[in-house]
């Protein structure tokens, strides 16, 4: 029926224990409702990632008109960019219902069959964070794809048989944070791959816009972009960010959001104007200060920040990377000018950056 199957898993581990990070691009175990009431629910609602949603929309819109179920439909980019508010979309707009489950979730080939035997003609299967589906299920899910059709195996040892089951065609939406970690055969049964990219500072200040809209808080235009230029290029962290502002407005200002709400708020949640967090700078020193900029191991900028490599690695280095503040060498990580002048300091000759 109408009933959704709902496994979400939090790969950036911001849901667990410890430290919550504002900029976590991951889902916060206590943002979950927030977040299901700031989901755009349709492609006109849906705002910037202009090239998806205009392929997206001739592939719905096709499909609709010959009356057929779409291509499969993979959905790839980093956290909290909207993968699964755009599986949701897809089935809002084939007016059909969307079953989710997750990679995780389908620890066998059973748990999948389950899943597949229950899809009413035309629905959306959502499988999250596909890349951690385990082998035999994505076996079976080759055949599915490809066929309508999946082997269920009874019994076990000699005496087991195979029984062939048909299943309605259906349309699988797949999100993964990961794709490289996707198999071949896997990848190659997917009609059209939607590659989600960071949002541009004007996409975002819609986001926060919009979301001030449905929160009912009233939030001016330069505070609006105040928020979206420190949110890293991700809806997610612009609405959390968003309701961190609300909250502090509230208790310390009139309750609108103004530009200078919205910088006093940021500075009590630790957020700077490029929207790093006290970990991101805690890194930044480590390797300008305690290491001369570098070259220098993940590992030794762990252990001067306390964190856990993986952490430092997985979490705050990539954001440092992609704003042009730490550069990947062979011999190490580099600060670049940008991150000397970002502590307030003169760069180095010879920083990456600097001409
Ligand atoms: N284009 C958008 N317009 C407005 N809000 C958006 C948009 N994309 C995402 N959001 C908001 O950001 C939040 C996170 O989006 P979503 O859960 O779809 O991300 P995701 O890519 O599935 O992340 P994850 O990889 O962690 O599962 C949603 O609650 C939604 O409100
Ligand atoms: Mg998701």
């Amino acid at each position: 029926m109408g009933d959704i199957e709902s496994t979400e898993f939090n790969l950036a581990g911001g849901g667990g224990a410890g430290r919550e990070r504002p900029v976590d691009p991951g889902p916060l175990e206590a943002e979950r409702a927030a977040e299901v009431t700031l989901r755009p629910k349709s492609l006109d609602e849906f705002i910037g990632q202009p090239k998806v949603r205009g392929q997206l929309d001739l592939i719905l819109s096709g499909a609709r008109r010959r009356g057929v179920t779409p291509d499969h439909i993979l959905l790839s980019g980093p956290p909290g960019l909207g993968k699964t508010t755009m599986a949701m979309i897809i089935a809002q707009e084939l007016g059909t219902s969307l079953r989710m489950t997750s990679g995780p979730a389908l620890e066998r080939a059973g748990d999948l069959a389950a899943m597949l035997s229950n899809l009413m003609e035309g629905d959306v299967l959502f499988i999250d964070e596909i890349h951690r589906i385990a082998r035999p299920a994505e076996e079976m899910l080759y055949m599915a794809m490809e066929d309508f059709r999946i082997d269920v195996i009874v019994g076990k040892g000699p005496g087991a048989t195979s029984i062939p089951l048909e299943i309605p065609p259906f349309t699988l939406a797949a999100a993964t944070t990961r794709s490289g970690m996707l198999t071949g055969p896997l990848r190659d049964r997917f009609g059209y791959t939607a590659q989600m990219e960071y949002y541009e500072v004007e996409d975002l200040t819609e986001v926060v816009t919009r979301a001030a809209g449905i929160l009912g808080v009233a939030i001016d235009p330069d505070a609006a972009v105040e928020i979206a230029s420190r949110s890293r290029g991700t809806p997610r962290i612009a609405n959390r960010l968003l309701r961190r502002v609300r909250d502090f407005a509230e208790v310390h200002g009139s309750g609108v959001i103004d530009l200078g709400a919205a910088r006093a708020a940021l500075i009590v949640f630790d957020v700077d104007e490029m929207g790093l967090d006290r970990l991101d700078r805690a890194v930044l020193d480590a390797l300008i200060r305690g290491h001369g900029g570098g070259p220098v191991g993940v590992g030794s900028l762990a252990l001067a920040v306390g964190e856990d490599p993986g952490t430092v690695e997985e979490v705050c280095e990539p954001y440092l990377v992609r704003a042009g503040m730490v550069a990947r060498t062979a011999r190490g990580r580099v600060a670049t000018a940008t991150a000397w002048r970002h502590l307030g300091l003169e760069p180095p000759e010879g920083a990456p950056g600097l001409f």
